[in-house]
C-alpha cells in the first residue's frame, strides 16, 4: 500500500477538508532530530506545532526538554496546564500578561521572557510585580559582510557584541524585579534557509552559511563568556531545525531549539544535512472538473507567513504530479489543479497537501487526526480548536 492509499483508507470515514498527523513519520522525524543533537537537549518550538496534545507527546520523548513559546499569553496558558520551563522567544509589550506572570509564583518560576534593550527592562520593572520575572537576553546572530552592505538573518535584537551583552546583563542584575535566566541567539540564516538548492543561488547560500557559522561560533562564545562574568546562565539557546548538528557543535551552546522538524513541512525539503518525512498533511476534496485535464478542490489558500511568493504556498502532494494554475495559485474557496494526475481524479476524491511551514496549518483546522499505520486512532484539538488564537 502506498502513502496515498494508506491515508485514504485511514480517513475514509472523514469528510475533507481535514488535517492529519502521521505518527510514524512524526516519531521518525523526532528521532532524527535527537540523533543530530548528540545529547544536547532540544527545546520544542511550540509555534511549529500549535497543538497541546502533540507538544506533550514530543516532550515525553527522550531528548526534548522545555518549550519555546511565541507569546506570553500562550506561555501562561501552557504553564497553567502543567507544562514546565517555557521560554517566550519573542519580546512582549503585553502589560496585562506580564502582570499576571509576576503575580503568579508558579508561572514566574516556569516562564522566561525575552529582552534585548533597557526599554524592555524598564517596562517589566515598572509593573512592580510581587515575584521577579525571569528574562532571557536575545542576541543578534545575523551575518554581515562587505562592510555591512550585505546582511543575512532575521532582524531581531540590536545586541550584537560581547560588551553590549555584558552591559545589558549587568543592567538586569541591578534590578531586583528581574532575574537573568538565559541567553538566546537564533541564526535564522542557517537554521531556516535550505542549503540544498541547485545553481548559483545554492552556492551563494552555502558560502554565506559557512562564513556565518565561523563568525558566529567565535562571537557567540565571547558573548557567553562576557555575560557569565556578570551573572550565571541556566541556558544558552541557539539554532533551529535546519542547524541542529551545527549549533550544538559550539561549546557555548547548552540547548538547541527546534519545531518544524516534527511536521517536516515543504520548506524543510531543501537541506543537505538531514531529510524528514512529511508528517502533517491536509486533505481537500475534488469538487469539479473545469476541463478534462483540470480538477478543482475546495479551499486550499493557506499561504505561509514570510515574504510572499510561490514557495509559501502549500504543496499539492498526493497524488504526485499536480500543480497550481499560474493565474490562480491556491484559492480562497477553490483551487484548480493541473497535471497528469488530474485525469485520474473523481468527484469526492482527496488531494493531500503539505503546508509550506509547520504550525500555521493548525490555525486552519480545529483538530488533528492522528494516524497510526492505516488507521486514525485519535483526534486531538489544535490551539485553534481549543479556542486559543494567540497570533
Ligand atoms: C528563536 C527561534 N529559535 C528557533 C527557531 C526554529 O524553529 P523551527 O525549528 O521551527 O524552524 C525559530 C523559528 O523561527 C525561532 O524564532
Amino acid at each position: 500500500m502506498d502513502d496515498r492509499q494508506r491515508l485514504d483508507r485511514a480517513t475514509a470515514h472523514l469528510e475533507p477538508p481535514f488535517a492529519v498527523l502521521d505518527m510514524d513519520a512524526l516519531r521518525a522525524n523526532a528521532a532524527g532530530m535527537v540523533r543530530r543533537a548528540r545529547g544536547k537537549p532540544i527545546r520544542v518550538a511550540s509555534k511549529s506545532i500549535r497543538c497541546r496534545a502533540v507538544l506533550e507527546r514530543v516532550l515525553d520523548m527522550d531528548g526534548f526538554s522545555g518549550i519555546m513559546a511565541f507569546t506570553l499569553p500562550e506561555a501562561l496558558w501552557l504553564a497553567s496546564t502543567g507544562l514546565r520551563d517555557v521560554l517566550v522567544a519573542y519580546p512582549t509589550a503585553d502589560r496585562t500578561a506580564l502582570r499576571a506572570l509576576g503575580s503568579d509564583e508558579a508561572a514566574a518560576r516556569e516562564i522566561t521572557v525575552t529582552v534585548d534593550s533597557p526599554e524592555h527592562l524598564d517596562l517589566i520593572e515598572s509593573l512592580r510585580t510581587p515575584h521577579p520575572i525571569r528574562v532571557c537576553l536575545d542576541i543578534d546572530a545575523g551575518f554581515t559582510a562587505f562592510g555591512g552592505r550585505f546582511r543575512a538573518g532575521a532582524l531581531r535584537s540590536p545586541v550584537r557584541e560581547p560588551g553590549q551583552a555584558a552591559a545589558i546583563a549587568a543592567d538586569v542584575v541591578r534590578r531586583p524585579g528581574l532575574r537573568l535566566a538565559g541567553l538566546m541567539a537564533y541564526e535564522a540564516q542557517i537554521a531556516g534557509v535550505g542549503d540544498a538548492v541547485p545553481g548559483p543561488y545554492g552556492g551563494a547560500v552555502r558560502w554565506m552559511q559557512r562564513r556565518s557559522r565561523r563568525e558566529l561560533a567565535v562571537r557567540r562564545g565571547r558573548i557567553v563568556r562576557a555575560v557569565r562574568q556578570v551573572a550565571d546562565l541556566e541556558f544558552v539557546n541557539g539554532g533551529g531545525t535546519g542547524s541542529i548538528e551545527k549549533t550544538i557543535a559550539e561549546r557555548a551552546i547548552t540547548e538547541v531549539a527546534a519545531g518544524s522538524g516534527f511536521f517536516h513541512p515543504r520548506l524543510f525539503d531543501f537541506y543537505r544535512g538531514f531529510t524528514g518525512r512529511p508528517a502533517a498533511l491536509f486533505a481537500l476534496p475534488v469538487v469539479r472538473r473545469p476541463s478534462p485535464e483540470v480538477v478543482t478542490v475546495l479551499g486550499g489558500g493557506y499561504p505561509a507567513s514570510g515574504a510572499a511568493g510561490p514557495t509559501r504556498l502549500p504543496q499539492p502532494y498526493l497524488p504526485h504530479g499536480l500543480r497550481y494554475h499560474p493565474d490562480e495559485g491556491a484559492g480562497e474557496v477553490q483551487t484548480p489543479l493541473l497535471g497528469e494526475a488530474a485525469a485520474g481524479l473523481r468527484l469526492g476524491d482527496r488531494v493531500w497537501f503539505r503546508h509550506a511551514k509547520a504550525g500555521e496549518l493548525c490555525e486552519r483546522f480545529p483538530v488533528l487526526h492522528l494516524v497510526e499505520g492505516d488507521r486514525v486512532t485519535e483526534e486531538v484539538p489544535t490551539y485553534r480548536g481549543e479556542g486559543m488564537t494567540f497570533l
